[in-house]
């Protein structure tokens, strides 16, 4: 397990939840979702990038057949009161009637999966669940039912387990928070 510091960028930052931590929380949200969606023939929607590494583990928990695909929102010039405009890409199966999991790294402000939810609910899906890995209920400004959540964290910036810090860090198996600010 890498202990002590790490530098990205400008930034320093320090161990925070460890990778044992992580993977107990995983193995009980897959646990519930065997119990809860076993038979429901579920599809997963992984959120790329952040959601990959958490995906993943968790995936590999499922002891049932699953379906599993992975989108990306992207940013496009549109023209748009709200400013940019981003756009869920990368759907490639039917989703209606279907009972869809959408994977998520982190809910912040909650803006981002308040974005995808509405993408998603226009394929008219069956039911929208929610499971993310992080969630910082301080800063969460849209209160969207989260379904499973793996660690609540305050209000700090983290890096590691999928997710970066100006595209630097997702590689780390621990979750690491800035130091200071
Ligand atoms: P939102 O504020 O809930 O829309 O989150 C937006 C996005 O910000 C997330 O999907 C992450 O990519 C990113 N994000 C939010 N908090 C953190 C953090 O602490 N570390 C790294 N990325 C974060
Ligand atoms: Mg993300």
């Amino acid at each position: 397990m890498p202990s002590g510091r790490i530098k990205v960028h400008d930034k320093t930052f320090e161990i925070f939840i460890d990778e044992s931590e992580i993977q107990k929380e995983v193995a009980r949200i897959a646990g519930e979702i065997n119990r809860d969606l076993a038979d429901r023939d579920p599809v997963f929607l992984g959120i790329l990038n952040g959601a990959f590494m958490f995906a993943s583990d968790l995936f590999k928990q499922m002891d049932f057949p699953v379906q599993i695909s992975f989108l990306k929102l992207a940013s496009y010039a549109g023209t748009s009161s709200t400013g940019t405009v981003k756009q869920l890409i990368g759907i490639n199966m039917d989703l209606k009637d279907r009972v869809v999991v959408v994977i998520e790294d982190i809910v912040d402000t909650g803006v981002t999966l308040d974005t995808i939810l509405r993408q998603l609910s226009g394929y008219q899906p069956e039911a929208l669940i929610v499971a993310t890995f992080l969630h910082k209920p301080e800063a969460t400004i849209h209160k969207i039912p989260l379904d499973y959540v793996g660690i609540r964290i305050p209000n700090k910036f983290v890096i590691g387990y999928g997710l970066d810090y100006n595209g630097y860090g997702r590689n780390f198996k621990d979750l690491y928070a800035v130091v200071g600010d």
